[in-house]
Parts: C-alpha cells; structure tokens; sequence
C-alpha cells in the first residue's frame, strides 16, 4: 500500500473575501491528515475508521462522500483509507487536506504516479461535493504548502517567509458549517453592498501587508494584520461570543495577534506567537478558557509528500 500526507491549514487573511475573488494568504500547519490506498477488483471502497465508516464506491457514502465523488470520477478500483490528525469540519481545511492525501494515494495505487495538477483536479471534485461552491484556497495550500497566496482556483503563488511562524489552534467546540457560513456572508453583502465594499477592499490591502510582514520576519505586524482581518470578520457576521472570547484570551496571554480561520461561527481560533514558550502560555490560558482542543504548532510546513506509515487499524 503506498500512503501519502498532506498537511491542514489555516487561513492567515482572506476566509470569505476569497469566496468574491479577494486574494487570501493562507499557510499549511503541522497537523497532517493520511491516506493509503491499493487496487481492488470493483468499484473500490473508502475506509474512515475515525468515522467508523467502511462503504463501497457507488453505493452512497454518508460523511464521505467528496472522497467518493473523487473516486467515481477516477474511475478505477481502490480502496482507499484515510485518517487526519486534526478535528474535521472546524476551519482546518481537514476535508481538503484528507482529499488532496486520498487523491494521491489512490492515482499512485493504480497508475504509479502521479501529477500534483492531477491531485488538484480529482481533490477539487470532492472539494465541490463538500462546500458546494469553495474558492479553492483550502486544496491549493495543503497541496502545495508552504504560505500560499491564493488568487483563485489556479492562480497562486508560495511566498518566501523568513521564519516560520508558530501558531496556537483552539477550538471553540461549536460546530458550524461552511456553506451556511458563506450563505450568510453572502447575504449581509447583498443587502450592504457599498459599505461593505469597502471591507472587501480593506482585506485585499491586508493580504498585501501580511505577505511583507512575513518575508520580511516582522510578526508583531503579521499579529497586527490578524487583529484587523477579526475586526472584518465581525463585520461581516462570521465571528460569535465563543470565538470572541478565545480571540481575547489569547491576546491578554501574550499573543501577537488572533482570529478566527476558515469560515467562522464557531470551529478554530488561531493565534500568532513570539516563541514555542509563549505558545504554551498562550495554550494553557485557552484550555483554562474552556477551549475544546488546543495544539501549538508550526505554519509554513512542506505539502503533499509520501508517507513512511502503514495502513492504520
Ligand atoms: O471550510 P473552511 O472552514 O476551511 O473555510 C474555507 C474558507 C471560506 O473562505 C469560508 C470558504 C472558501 O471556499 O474559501
């Protein structure tokens, strides 16, 4: 079985801006999702033993059913077994990242290798199948890693960052979904459209100032940059008490800047830190918080690569 990671990430600047054609600067963090796959006579099947769910391609997967659109448009059998390191379904992008893993095992079981523009279009089909209508954002960073500046689907670039930066995740423990989330973006900016405009227009100017704060290792600007974008997610409606209240306790334990990641109403507060000790300053006061799952860990990390694991029971 040939068995293949990619990483989740967090977006930096841009979640709902993007989704208008707004740039987005998004990094790939360390907490990395699995996937391995072999060649099967028949329609193949998915195996998600977190999810407990073993199904057969084409008979309807309930929960995976990106990873099955993927696999019918594949067209040959593999079965395909995938896990993630990080909470699904919270702003980590772990749907893009199991997709973008899952893509490259199953072409790599059945061709012997592959093209990273191959991954990008079969993880894209599960992708559309998750979100309905995503900007791409998410599969075009955990793809190919590093700080990515996402213009739209194919249109990016990786930015040179002069030091990692090194985040803390919490997660607020509220579910929330993204196409609901986008939905009600979409629906303040209808009947707001000028003042928001201006909103659009600011977050646009931040991802250019965050994209030189991070070639240039200036992070006290980068966690400025984040306070802002925070401030444009209120405005546009994606923030909430929980959200806010982590925001804040991350700030008052030092951190240089927090925001929500992804699409808000819930999921995962990021935070920037000075140093590994400060992020776990900063992780015991969100755990004291009532933060559901909290993780320091490094943003700016490598891509798709192939994995050194075995299948996982
Ligand atoms: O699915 P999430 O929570 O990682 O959010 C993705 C970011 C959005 O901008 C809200 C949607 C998109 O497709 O870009």
């Amino acid at each position: 079985m040939r068995c293949y990671r990619a990483p989740t990430k967090t977006i930096i600047v841009g979640e709902h801006f993007v989704v208008r054609g707004s740039p987005g600067l998004a990094a790939a963090v360390g907490l990395w999702s699995y996937a391995c796959a072999e060649p099967v006579e028949g329609p193949g099947v998915i195996e998600a033993p977190d999810l407990r769910i073993v199904c057969k391609v084409g008979s309807g997967c309930r929960g995976v059913e990106g990873l099955e659109a993927m696999l019918l448009e594949l067209g040959g059998g593999v079965r395909v077994r995938v896990w993630s390191e990080a909470p699904m379904g919270a702003g980590l992008g772990s749907s893009a990242s199991v997709s973008v893993a899952a893509a490259a095992a199953a072409l790599s079981a059945l061709y012997g290798s592959f093209t990273l523009e191959e991954v990008e279009r079969l993880a894209w089909v599960a992708e559309r199948v998750h979100h309905g209508k995503p900007s791409g954002i998410d599969h075009t960073t955990v793809l190919y890693g590093g700080v990515v500046r996402f213009e739209a689907r194919g249109i990016y670039g990786r930015i040179r960052v002069s030091r990692r930066p090194i985040l803390v995740l919490a997660d607020t423990g509220v579910e929330r979904s993204t196409r609901r989330a986008v939905e009600a973006v979409l629906s303040r900016l209808a009947s707001l459209r000028r003042p928001l405009a201006l909103v659009y227009q600011a977050a646009a100017l931040l991802v250019e100032e965050a994209t030189r704060a991070l070639e240039e290792g200036d992070l006290r600007r980068l966690g400025e940059v984040m306070d802002v974008v925070q401030g444009l997610l209120y405005a546009i409606g994606v923030s909430s008490p929980e959200i806010e209240r982590l925001v804040w306790t991350a700030r008052r334990a030092g951190a240089l800047g927090a925001k929500l990641t992804g699409a808000g109403m819930g999921g995962i507060v990021t935070a920037l830190v000075s140093s590994m000790e400060v992020g776990e300053r900063v992780a015991r006061a969100l755990r004291d918080a009532g933060a559901r799952w909290v993780r320091v860990v490094e943003a700016g990390v490598e891509g798709l690569s192939e994995a050194s694991v075995n299948t996982r029971e």
